[in-house]
């Protein structure tokens, strides 16, 4: 979370800056700020709110310079100020900071420097670290910032710049993601390629513990320790169209509705048709090994956890491996039993969550073989694990995640039928699943073209409720999980999620004539049950939305209203119950009148714990 954006070069930097918050907006988006160095020093602009604010703010006075930093905040320490706003200047006003993640340390630091006659401005820890490279500052700031970065704890992605020294930018990675493009005669750095995709595509993902300077004459990495450390060049192979919105209301619709392409770009290359199996190399196990795993741990957060629900059931389902699915945040700081035996599988759209992250890193120190689902290429989780499939969903930029989930459910599809096909799945079988698999794109695009009949039903069953319920049951239980969370991020209605089944024990007290109950409920091995847990709800007077398959009379009679779709295998049905169910939540938010890309508190990659 936060987005940081840098450049130094010929262009003009304000401007340039600001289009990069712009890109990086859905990182964080409760305040921000740049700051330039030109001819009369540093100057810093700030403004607590959207980047509008900032942007308004700076309409008619845009600071020239052609070095500077920006900034875009989600608030850990300090409210969602001005004053708390990033950069942060030292004592002297002459060097500024913008950073991303959790100084640790920074009230003990603070104290010490207070003793010592600096006064603080703001409540973040990211001041007391301006004030500390300040106070160790002797004409290089580069040697000022390795010094002060040896003092502190916690995590940091961040960036210095000092009217002192206006050709110079110096950068440091710790925990949070940061990146150096290199463009002709120009650099940037960022926490992402967003903002700098239209400039260059060439970039040098930093590592944890590097630093980078950025001068006009070109950029270096190195550690703390002051040795310079060679670093490849990579290419972005995602361009800047694909990263902007093509003429869609919102990212959020935009994303949703991409997703017959994504779904594809997921399976692409990696079905063999013949052998009724998935090739997936890029887990780097060899079939001996994949086969030897006696159980497998799936942890993630958020969205990705329920779609690491959904891989729970597949995988034991197809390959009878006994799975548990953890919450990255709980995993990490429990005493997991994790052995070389098991097969750790990290989920993460944005390959940089720090939870999910850091239990990546507890599972590898234990001794288990990781792997990574992750989206976003070269992220930090992509690069950690021991393997892993890339989603190629492409950016996905809508906080809440869309494309990212029925990718993510599509890649635990090929493993699921990778191993299964290795331990014990037939080739008939595994064909069949290919075969379904090849299918869902086009089905995606088939209830795509129905999103009017959901438009309807969101107006019709949700738009001025309280309170929602989803049920669901086998592998729509996680769907149900999914959809809730859909209607709570954006259109902030409480949902839950529940297995069908479950709701006698407790929910069930909560329906009445104004509870919607959306049930998921495909032609599957437990159909019959859900239409006895409808009854119940009808029963009390609860409004039913059904998704089923065509032809279910016995639902249709049942429910208030019903949305088809395509028939699939039981397993592979999460990827099209959840897409009317993405769109439910979209029309409702947008209804509501809600801002569906960046709803309040939320930010689309958390890099704080
Ligand atoms: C945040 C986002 C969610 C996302 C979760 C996990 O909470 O708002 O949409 O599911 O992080 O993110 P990841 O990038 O690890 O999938």
């Amino acid at each position: 979370m936060c987005g940081i954006v840098g450049y130094i070069g010929p262009r003009q930097a304000a401007g340039l800056l600001i289009d990069g918050l712009r890109r990086l907006e859905y990182r964080g988006y409760d305040s921000a700020g740049i700051a330039v160095v030109n001819g009369h020093g540093l100057k810093i602009m700030k403004a607590a709110g959207k980047l509008s604010v900032l942007e308004n703010e700076l309409k008619e006075k845009m600071p020239e310079g052609t070095i500077g930093i920006g900034h875009t905040r989600w608030a850990t320490h300090g409210a969602p100020t001005t004053t708390n706003a990033h950069p942060h200047t030292d004592q002297s006003g002459r060097i500024a900071v913008i950073h991303n993640g959790i100084i640790e340390n920074s009230s003990v630091i603070r104290k010490a420097l207070q003793q010592r006659g600096h006064v603080f401005k703001s409540e973040t820890d990211t001041e007391v670290l301006a004030h500390l490279v300040g106070e160790l500052y002797q004409g290089n700031l580069e040697e000022a910032v390795a010094s002060a970065l040896r003092e502190v704890d916690g995590a940091y992605g961040l960036v210095f710049l000092s009217s002192d020294e206006p050709g110079v930018l110096v950068a440091a990675r710790k925990g949070s993601p940061l990146l150096v493009g290199v463009g002709e005669n120009e650099w940037f750095i960022a926490s992402d390629a967003s903002p700098l995709l239209q400039y260059t595509r060439s970039v040098v993902y930093l590592d944890d513990g590097e630093m980078a300077v950025l001068t006009r004459e070109g950029y270096r990495v190195r550690n703390l320790e002051t040795a310079r450390i060679s670093k490849e060049v990579n290419q972005i192979d995602w361009d800047l169209a694909q990263s902007e919105r093509g003429g869609y209301p919102h990212f959020m619709l935009k994303e949703i509705c991409e997703q017959p392409e994504s779904i594809w770009n997921t399976l692409r290359g990696h079905l063999l048709e013949e052998d009724g199996t998935a090739r997936v190399t890029g887990l780097n196990l060899t079939d001996e090994e994949l086969k030897q795993f006696e159980r497998v741990i799936i942890t993630a957060c958020g969205t990705s956890w329920h779609s690491g629900i959904i891989g729970e059931y597949m995988l034991e389902e197809m390959a009878r491996l006994p799975v548990e699915v953890e919450y990255a945040s709980e995993f990490r700081y429990r005493n997991p039993v994790v052995d070389p035996r098991t097969l750790v599988i990290g989920i993460s759209q944005s390959g940089e969550t720090a939870d999910t992250l850091a239990a990546v890193r507890e599972a590898k120190r234990r001794g288990a073989r990781t792997i990574g689902l992750v989206n976003v290429v070269g992220s930090t989780i992509a690069r950690e694990v021991d393997g892993g499939i890339y989603l190629h969903a492409g950016p996905e930029v809508g906080v809440a995640s869309t494309k990212a989930f029925t990718s993510q459910v599509a890649a635990l599809a090929l493993i699921s039928l990778r191993i299964a096909r290795l331990r014990n799945l037939s080739i008939l079988q595994g064909r069949q699943f290919v075969e379904a698999l090849q299918r869902l794109p086009a089905q995606a695009a088939q209830i795509l073209e129905r999103a009017s009949e959901i438009e309807q039903l969101a107006d019709r069953f949700l738009r001025t409720t309280r309170n929602a319920l989803y049920l669901g049951r086998g592998v729509n239980f996680p769907v149900a999980l999914e959809g809730a969370l859909k209607l709570k991020e954006i259109s902030y209605i409480h949902a839950e999620g529940y297995p069908a089944a479950e709701m006698k024990h407790g929910p069930i007290a909560l329906i009445d004539e104004n509870m919607p109950v959306v049930f998921i409920a495909p032609r599957d091995a437990v159909h019959s049950k859900i239409v006895s847990n409808i009854e119940e709800v009808k029963a009390r007077g609860g409004k039913v939305i059904a998704l089923i398959n065509e032809g279910d009379s016995e639902i249709e009679r049942l429910a208030d209203a019903t949305f088809t779709i395509p028939e699939t295998l039981d397993l592979l049905t999460p990827i099209l119950t959840s897409i009317p169910l993405q769109l439910l939540s979209y029309y409702v938010a947008v209804s509501r009148g809600c801002n569906v890309d960046q709803p309040r508190n939320l930010a689309k990659s958390v890099t704080v714990e």
